[in-house]
């Protein structure tokens, strides 16, 4: 069985879009994954197919309805543990152990939201993840739910080569990635840093390092701090000299 992904729109025709092209694009041909696009229209109720009503206490807008998001979940085989996760800007912030997680079971479960959002019921009743990929609203939880896929499909065995799985480990410990240069060696009057063209791969090491914690320190305080907490904590190799 192939990682699977179940996602809940209102606007299936968005998937897989740009996770039809490239590395995604070329594992989803290959069945390194599996994309099962669930029409939420399709479980709407009544004449119109209503998969939304208008919110009780009133104020703008329109919630999608519990019993019809219940009956499109209900829809997808997920009886194998795969987490059912709810694209929202009111969720905890998506991270990389997150993504993690998701790649190291059978798959996930999507749910786009679109108007204002999803009554709170079906949510807590079938222990829905809540999750924003950033502090600004979109029109919708697609492009949301196309962000997080890719950040799993990349991690799928064999959709990477060796080259770009290195990236994932620089973010891993919690640092920005340094600064990367290319030929031409001088462009427009800027010099690549001599060190990159030293030949001398310890200092480059040691270089690299040193700007991966500048940028993080500059850019990313929240991940500096955290770092820094966490590189203070000693590692099960370091041990303790008491
Ligand atoms: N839906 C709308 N905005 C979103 C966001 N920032 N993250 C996840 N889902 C969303």
């Amino acid at each position: 069985m192939s990682w699977t992904a179940s996602i809940l729109t209102l606007f299936p025709d968005m998937f897989p879009g740009p996770l039809g092209q490239s590395l995604a694009g070329r594992a989803l041909e290959n069945g390194t994954w599996n994309c099962d696009v669930r029409d939420l229209r399709a479980f709407g109720l009544g004449r119109h197919n209503a998969v939304d009503d208008t919110p009780f206490g009133g104020g703008a807008g329109m919630v999608m309805r519990p019993d019809v998001v219940e009956a499109a979940l209900e829809s997808v085989s997920r009886h194998d543990g795969a987490p059912c996760v709810y694209l929202t800007p009111r969720g905890r912030p998506l991270s990389q152990a997150d993504i993690r997680r998701y790649v190291s079971g059978p798959g996930v479960a999507l749910l786009c939201g679109r108007y204002e959002g999803v009554d709170e019921r079906v949510l807590e009743e079938r222990s829905i993840e809540q999750v924003s990929i950033g502090d600004y609203v979109l029109s919708g939880g697609e492009t949301a739910a196309l962000v997080l896929l890719d950040a799993c499909v990349r991690l799928l065995p064999g959709v990477m080569g060796s080259a770009e799985s290195g990236v994932e480990e620089s973010f891993s410990d919690g640092l920005l990635e340094y600064p990367l240069y290319t030929r031409p060696a001088k462009w427009k009057g800027r010099a690549v840093p001599d060190i990159l063209l030293s030949g001398n791969h310890a200092a480059i090491a040691r270089w690299r390092r040193e700007q991966s914690e500048k940028a993080t320190r500059e850019r990313r305080p929240d991940l500096w701090t955290a770092h820094l907490s966490h590189a203070s904590r000693p590692s099960v190799h370091e041990g303790h000299s008491s």
